[in-house]
């Protein structure tokens, strides 16, 4: 094992979450040491198609201690439980868009990384924030280049 990478857990095995496996696969900067997903079919199809050893049908993904980061791709409306347990077991937590469906789950899960151990890092997938064509128009719009600004229908 590398030290200099970061290791991650999957949690949801979706479209979605392979994406994201397959891109840390690819990054050279993390590597996968475990996958997760209530469909315990699922998880042992994904883990032998990409051989990843450790595979967890349950909550036991949070107690590992080879993982330093959880990546949450579990559907919409099940944001919110892996986020409040991957912030509580002290691992970074990346957790795609949209981050929960109401906005108490989003008061309760932001309250969670104000609690959390100092340093973590925690991030939602809007992932139109590092694209270069958003990137540029942000720029030009906080450089006041672009005048006033409105949303259409807003
Ligand atoms: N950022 C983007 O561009 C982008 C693109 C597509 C999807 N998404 C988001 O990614 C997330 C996943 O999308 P998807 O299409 O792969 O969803 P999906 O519903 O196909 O897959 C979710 C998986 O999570 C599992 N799951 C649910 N709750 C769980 C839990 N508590 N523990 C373990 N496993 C659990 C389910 O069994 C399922 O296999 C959604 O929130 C979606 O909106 C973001």
């Amino acid at each position: 094992m590398n030290s200099k990478l970061v290791r991650v857990g999957i949690v949801g095995l979706g479209s979605n979450g392979v994406a994201h496996l397959r891109a840390h696969l690819n990054s050279g900067a993390s590597e996968i040491v475990a996958i997760c997903d209530r469909d315990r079919n699922l998880v042992e199809k994904v883990g032998q198609e990409y051989g990843i050893r450790k595979r967890y049908a349950g909550d036991s993904i949070f107690d590992d201690q080879d993982i330093d980061a959880i990546s949450i791709n579990t559907g919409d409306n099940d944001h919110k439980t892996p986020c409040l347990k991957a912030i509580a077991a002290g691992k970074h937590v990346f957790v795609e868009k949209p981050l929960a469906n109401s906005e108490d789950d989003v008061r309760e899960m932001m309250d969670a990384t104000v609690r959390a151990t100092p340093g973590l890092k925690i991030q939602i997938g809007y992932i139109l924030r590092f694209n270069p064509v958003f990137e540029e128009i942000h720029r030009l719009s906080v450089a006041n280049t672009l005048g006033r600004l409105y949303i259409h229908g807003g």
